[in-house]
This record gives structure tokens, sequence and C-alpha cells, in this order.
């Protein structure tokens, strides 16, 4: 089962017009996890504009059928935190409920969980 990883390509940190403005900092880290998710086995990537936490940018949501859902956020949008967001996401596609030991968690995702989802149920 594919377990998605969406980025808000929205995302400003504080301080972004001071910088170069050349793109968001949300499009920076979607490329960012992108890259890294390039060729992995039961993960996507998709690309959404605001995930409505945008006084902590920048998020993603983790999401797959059936499973845990979360929402991180706060994250600076560097090649660690993408290898991190991108770890954790295959880590919850091997997962049968979505739920990762922390032990197993990468450690630039610590501290930015947001959100826990349940599934839903299968009753209409
Ligand atoms: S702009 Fe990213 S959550 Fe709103």
């Amino acid at each position: 089962m594919t377990t998605w990883i969406t980025i808000c390509d929205t995302c400003k940190r504080e301080g972004w017009e001071s910088r170069t403005m050349a793109q968001t900092d949300g499009e920076a880290l979607a490329a960012l996890v992108e890259a890294a998710a390039t060729g992995l086995p039961g993960v996507k990537t998709r690309r959404v504009s605001c995930l409505m936490g945008c006084k902590s940018g920048c998020n993603i949501a983790i999401q797959a059928q059936g499973k845990l859902n979360y929402t991180l956020g706060d994250f600076i949008p560097d090649a660690d935190a993408a290898s991190g967001i991108v770890t954790y996401a295959l880590a919850h596609a091997q997962s049968t409920t979505g739920q990762v030991p922390y032990r197993d968690w990468p450690q630039s995702i610590k501290g930015h969980f947001v959100t826990r989802h349940p599934p839903l149920p299968d009753t209409e």
C-alpha cells in the first residue's frame, strides 16, 4: 500500500521575504523530498497549496489508506529534514498500521509531529 507524502508548497517561514524569494520554503522542501523519495517502493509524493498550518511551516502530511495518518510541521527546508521525512514515510509504508516504533524515527523528524489521525472506519 502506498504511503503518500503531501508537501505544502506555499509555506513561508519567518523571514522568507528577506531571502531570495526565488521559491517558497515549501517549494524548496518539496523539491528535496521529491528527490529523496525517487524510486523508493511504496512511497509517493504530491504537492498541495496550504495544509492550514501556516504559522508553523514547513508542513507535510504522511498518509495511507487504512493506516494512522500524521501531519508534521516546523521544518526547515534542508536535506536533513527531507531525508528524515522520507525515511519515516518508508517505515510507515512498511508498517501494517502506520505506527512506526519510536526507536525507528529519524532524528530530524522528532519534535515535528502536530497531529495523528486514526484511519476512518470501514462502515458507511
Ligand atoms: S501555507 Fe503551508 S500550511 Fe498554509
